[in-house]
């Protein structure tokens, strides 16, 4: 049995997540190493899904569990995830990212979604997703595309909260904590995605 590790998270403006992640030809012991090791990522950031180029890994692989706001799924271990149906109708949602910390806006999305990818044991599957989850399969599928929630809120705002994340990394180099364990946050507001 492999042990599983924890991952640094990388957070905005680092140039890895504004890349286009590349599909997996299956989903092997390489790739299943790599969703468990982003679950437990995930599990300790603390977020409710996380896609591989959060981490550094651009391949088309991400992670979700979800135990909130009604929605009690995962976890769920998709590699190659694709939207192949959506509903007209919209919902919004007011979202925060791992990668994004401690800054959150609406974001605009539909409101279900079918999703078809490879799961944990390489077998296609298929899943309609609503509420939470839906939000989520979209936001972190973006990841996979280089896309972050703050590209979809106007440049005004997106300008404001990646000028705050340079800082806050200066600061937090300034204070020589960079090698350090980052603390573990609680959530204050809604769920990291
Ligand atoms: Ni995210």
């Amino acid at each position: 049995m492999v042990a599983m590790a924890l991952l640094p998270i990388l957070t905005a403006p680092d140039p890895r997540l504004k890349k286009k992640s590349q599909p997996v030809k299956a989903v092997d012991g390489e790739i299943r190493q790599l969703m468990d090791d982003m679950l437990e990522t995930m599990k300790a950031a603390p977020g409710i899904g996380l896609a591989a180029p959060q981490v550094g890994v651009l391949r088309r692989v991400i992670v979700l569990e979800i135990e909130r706001e009604g929605t009690s799924v995962g976890p769920l271990f998709m590699a190659n995830p694709e939207i192949i149906d959506v509903s007209d109708e919209d919902a919004t949602y007011n979202e925060g990212c791992l990668s994004v910390p401690e800054h959150y806006a609406d974001v605009v999305r539909p409101a279900r979604v079918t999703v078809r990818y490879l799961d944990r044991e390489n077998a296609q599957q298929e899943l309609a997703c609503e509420g939470l989850l839906a939000t989520c399969v979209q936001h972190e599928i973006d990841h996979l595309d280089g896309v972050l929630f703050i590209d979809k809120i106007s440049s005004l705002k997106r300008s404001m909260i990646l000028r705050k994340l340079v800082k806050a990394r200066k600061e937090k180099e300034r204070e020589g904590s960079g090698d350090r364990a980052p603390a573990k946050k609680e959530i204050e507001h809604a769920p990291a995605l």
